[in-house]
């Protein structure tokens, strides 16, 4: 009579075990699998930054509801450890009390003004104070526009078209960043991304990371056409992939030699890899 007793409750037990895990949706990312559906009706391909595509994690990507600190939830309340950190920035993780009560304050005053800011003058001059390379910066929205700004300005400067880039690091979606390896060091790239012209292409060449001697005969093929050098300093488009020692100052060594400009792309790496000194 126990045994039978133990029995039936132990039944009761997991169906209300197994209708709360089928109600919450833990079992295969019910709400996200039905949020990409929906959300692939409107926006391309379901998200809206190449970096948040799952094409080839396969399933689909996990909807975000908050942060907190070190964690993040999705859609399923599920929680992870977040490695992601958006990329970058939340380096104090999310909702750190005081980036949310400094974000609370200014919202207080505002949101966009189409007009310049107090908060721009200090920024610019906080960040200049933090990194002596720095002598000037133009602040932007995104990634995207920083390198397209970065490369435009490069060309402008050397009066050079040419811009070395390297198989697999990401620099946004500006059209000739779009571009992968072609079949040699220094052959003529083709459009990694349909829509990105043959002509902007060509301006971008492709070399091996951590390979400063591919970068030398590109140099070498492309005498005085080359603008810049455009690299990420720890790549993390491609894996993490550290630079090999003598690889960066190796580029500022040759880009130095050949009159170009070498631009490091710290979209990710900035502020998170040093600590940066005031001076
Ligand atoms: C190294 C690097 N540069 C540029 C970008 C483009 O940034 P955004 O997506 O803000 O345009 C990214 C985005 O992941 C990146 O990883």
């Amino acid at each position: 009579m126990q045994g039978k007793k133990f029995f039936f409750w132990g039944i009761v037990i997991l169906t209300l075990f197994r209708a709360d895990v089928r109600k919450r949706g833990l079992v295969k990312n019910v709400r996200s699998k039905k949020l990409f559906d929906r959300a692939q009706r409107n926006i391309p391909g379901g998200v809206n930054s190449p970096v948040r595509a799952w094409k080839s994690v396969g399933g689909s990507p996990r909807f975000i509801t908050r942060g907190a600190g070190a964690h993040i939830f999705d859609v399923e309340r599920k929680r992870y450890i977040d490695f992601v950190a958006s990329w970058g920035p939340l380096i104090l993780g999310h909702c750190h009390p005081k980036v949310t009560a400094a974000i609370r304050q200014a919202l207080k005053r505002g949101t966009t003004f189409g007009a310049p800011t107090e908060g721009e003058v200090k920024l610019a001059a906080l960040v200049t104070k933090r990194i002596r390379s720095i002598e000037k910066l133009r602040l932007v929205s995104s990634g995207t526009e920083a390198t397209m700004s970065a490369v435009r300005l490069a060309r402008a400067f050397t009066g050079k078209d040419k811009i070395v880039k390297f198989d697999g690091c990401y620099h946004g979606h500006v059209d000739g960043m779009l571009v992968r390896a072609g079949s040699g060091v220094a052959t003529l790239a083709l459009p990694d991304s349909p829509g990105v012209p043959k002509a902007y292409a060509i301006e971008t060449l492709i070399a091996p990371y951590n390979d400063v001697s591919a970068v030398e005969a590109i140099f070498q093929q492309q005498l005085g056409a080359v603008a810049a050098v455009i690299v990420e300093p720890v790549c993390g488009n491609m894996g993490v992939i550290p630079p090999e020692s003598g690889f960066l100052s190796g580029l500022r060594k040759l880009t130095q030699k050949h009159g170009a400009l070498v631009i490091f792309d710290e979209i990710i790496t900035g502020f998170r890899l040093a600590r940066w000194k005031q001076t």
